[in-house]
């Protein structure tokens, strides 16, 4: 690429510097386009935009490639754990055993909660949406531990406030459950994996110690590192932005929390499963369905499908596709949602509506079918995104902050009323 970009305006030329990435992609530099030229670009949704570099997770939407640190999904998903991958997301590097065996340790010792912030659960009404219990208590968990508000992004102090964090969020979201089914609460046991602890917490019973088989802790790793990072999507910007204001990282994460509840994002995995369960119950062809995606007169879309960045297969959701069939299998179960679903992505790939805009499944059209078979309710599906997300948005934060990236205010154009004078009201008709 040249070393340099030139815009021309108002028949004057100006030259701006070009980058390109580790991985071949290309950027003009205009952080001084304004300065220089008095314009600012135009770029609602932030297509052509980028906010940043970044040195921890590559996807190339064209060849549907996704990397956490350079590590290819794949081999991450078939051969990690959540706990290793988190580490590596926040560390740069996988960890030793030594290293593993301490973040593991942290994890263990932060899984309980202050009893007073137990309290808090047992106020809200059964019907709060988790995703707002969540954010709400990611707030609060921050204070009781006054340590973590100030959290410095290196060394020790961070490495022990990113273990408090990603071990709280999955005690919160269990005893967000708990509490909402009107259930006693279930406390961590220290002896169980990363997720075994979890979904010992969501579904133990006081007589009956929830028994994790080892083929549905294996499915929940692999769900929880699907998900673990994604470049700047509009949640992990969101946990920029707010963190670019110097807010602390608890602050920073339930912002994020927030932005992933929306149904085009995180939410959409809970909005597939009720799109099956619609098309199910209805027992109307599918065809009818990918008619009414394409009537612009109705807001009715395909759920889990398309994508701002893959233009080609999401590859978490072709893993994620082989582990529903596998888990299924390994426990002789079926699932009906699981034969449409399949059969409505045949539908779309001979559909030139969907081949001419690349729209693919995502990560969200496979992850229900997994939480389902994994046993979780469907309102807790986008608090598990959040679970598996925290690793990214904890070093999207961290990164951030050691790249020293200024406080986050785009520009805009204004279109609105030109200068006008106040009337009193009795002046106005
Ligand atoms: C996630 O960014 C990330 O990385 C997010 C994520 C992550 O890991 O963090 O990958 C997780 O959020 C996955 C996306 C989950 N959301 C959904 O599945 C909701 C359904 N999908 C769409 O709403 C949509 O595809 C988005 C939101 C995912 C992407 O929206 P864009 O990039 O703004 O695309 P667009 O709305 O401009 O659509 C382009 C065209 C339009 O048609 P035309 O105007 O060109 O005629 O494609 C159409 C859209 O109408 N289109 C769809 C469609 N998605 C896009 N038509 C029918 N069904 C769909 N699902």
């Amino acid at each position: 690429m040249d070393e340099t970009a030139t815009i021309t305006i108002d028949g004057k030329s100006y030259n701006f510097e070009t980058f390109v990435g580790t991985e071949g992609e290309r950027c003009i530099d205009i952080q001084h386009l304004r300065d220089i030229t008095g314009c600012i670009t135009l770029d609602p949704g932030f297509g052509s935009t980028g906010s940043c570099l970044s040195n921890i997770t590559f996807v190339d939407g064209a060849r549907g490639i996704l990397r956490y640190r350079g590590y290819p999904i794949e081999e991450l998903a078939e051969r990690a754990s959540f706990v290793e991958v988190a580490y590596l997301i926040l560390y740069g590097e996988l960890p030793n055993r030594i290293q593993l065996l301490n973040f593991r340790n942290q994890i263990r010792m932060h899984a309980p909660i202050h009893t007073n912030l137990e309290h808090h659960f047992s106020g809200l009404p059964h019907t709060a949406p988790p995703m707002a219990i969540l954010s709400a208590m990611l707030n609060l968990v921050s204070c009781f531990h006054p340590e973590v508000l100030e959290v410095p992004t290196t060394g020790e102090e961070f490495g022990q406030t990113a273990s408090l964090l990603l071990s709280k969020v999955r005690t919160v979201a269990a005893f967000a459950y708990r509490t909402a089914t009107g259930k006693p609460i279930n406390q961590p046991n220290p002896n169980l994996t990363y997720c075994g602890n979890f979904l010992h917490m969501m579904f133990s019973d006081p007589y009956v110690e929830y028994k994790v088989s080892p083929i549905i802790d294996k499915a929940l790793n692999l769900f929880l590192i699907l998900h673990a990072d994604h470049e700047q999507n509009c949640s992990t910007t969101t946990v920029r932005v707010v963190g670019s204001s110097r807010a602390n990282l608890f602050s920073s994460v339930a912002a994020g929390v927030s932005a992933l509840m929306g149904p085009l994002h995180g939410g959409a995995n809970v909005a597939v499963i009720e799109m099956l369960q619609d098309i199910k119950r209805s027992g109307k062809p599918l065809q009818h369905y990918l008619d009414r995606a394409k009537d612009k007169k109705d807001e009715f879309r395909l759920m889990g499908f398309g994508h701002r960045v893959y233009k080609n297969f999401d590859p978490r959701a072709r893993i994620l596709k082989k582990h529903v069939d596998e888990v299924l299998g390994a426990l002789n179960l079926k699932d009906e949602l699981l034969d449409i679903a399949k059969e409505l992505e045949e539908y779309t790939l001979k559909d030139q509506y969907f081949i001419e805009r690349n729209l693919y499944p995502n990560v969200d059209f496979y992850s229900g079918l997994l939480l389902r078979v994994i046993g979780i309710p469907l309102n807790m599906y986008t608090v598990l995104f959040a679970i598996g997300r925290m690793p990214g948005w904890i070093s999207h934060w961290k990164e951030m902050h050691d790249h020293m990236q200024r406080i986050s205010r785009p520009r805009q154009i204004y279109t609105g009323p030109i200068l006008r004078h106040f009337q009193q009201i009795s002046d106005r008709l």
